[in-house]
């Protein structure tokens, strides 16, 4: 657990690499992009790093206001630079599942005003088909026993509205979270994404296709930065 965790510590400090002096940064939510928040915040502090964040999450908004990185609303600025996030599976085309956080919502809002994505993740989320992660989906509470039954019919699988404690994990939208067991099966995620989102109890799905430029992966070989042939960042 330990080494996961200075894994986790190493990509998310790493990734700051890409943050420029007087970049607009979409900040995401996580056990591993708070490391990247942390040291923006440790720079900004150290080195007079001058850059404007946007959280994706509640939590990730507590944690960089607590670091002392200045924040502003998405609605105020036209876009961001970069938005550094983290995954729950990446596959070699770089399409991810993201979600396992519930921040899905306001991480794929704040990727899709980014220039550039930048995911970092330890050697763990790197599969071949994407799926054996649970993949979240937010719905709305009304009617959401019908929202799971469509999903269990078009997926064929097992759906799950994500638990805490006795009640649904309700999202920072006032939303719920369904988890569809897939297993690693999703081998075409966007002929997925495009067939979830057509029910109409579904806000979004975590499936985040065609966003990635690269990752910066932490595994036993130490941190390496794959940058995707197809992305903004080549
Ligand atoms: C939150 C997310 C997270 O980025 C994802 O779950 C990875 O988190 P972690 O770095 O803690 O494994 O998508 O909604």
């Amino acid at each position: 657990m330990a080494d996961v965790e200075a894994l986790k510590r190493e990509a998310g400090i790493e990734a700051c690499k890409f943050v420029k002096d007087g970049m607009k940064v979409g900040l995401g939510t996580g056990s591993t992009v708070k490391h990247t928040v942390i040291e923006l915040g440790r720079r900004i502090s150290a080195e007079g790093l001058n850059i404007t964040g946007v959280p994706t999450s509640l939590a990730t908004e507590k944690l960089a206001i607590e670091v002392g990185i200045p924040l502003v609303e998405l609605s105020e600025i036209d876009g961001l630079d970069i938005v550094i996030d983290g995954a729950d599976e990446y596959d070699p085309e770089f399409q991810l599942i993201k979600g396992g956080g519930a921040a899905l919502l306001r991480e794929k809002i704040v990727a899709q005003e980014s220039a550039a994505m930048v995911v970092v993740a330890d050697d763990r989320k790197r599969v071949d088909n994407l799926g054996a992660f649970p993949l979240p989906i937010e719905v709305t509470p009304f009617s959401h026993e019908a929202t799971v039954r469509s999903l269990c019919r078009l997926l064929d699988c097992r759906v799950n509205i994500r638990m805490a404690g006795n009640g649904p994990v309700i999202t920072d939208n006032g939303n719920m979270i369904a988890d569809a067991h897939t297993g690693p099966t999703i081998d075409n995620p966007i002929r997925t994404e495009a067939e979830i989102l057509l029910i109409a109890g579904v806000v979004q799905v975590g499936l985040f296709n065609n966003m990635c430029d690269a990752v910066v992966l932490a595994g036993a070989n130490g941190v390496e930065t794959f940058v995707n042939p197809n992305g903004r960042l080549i």
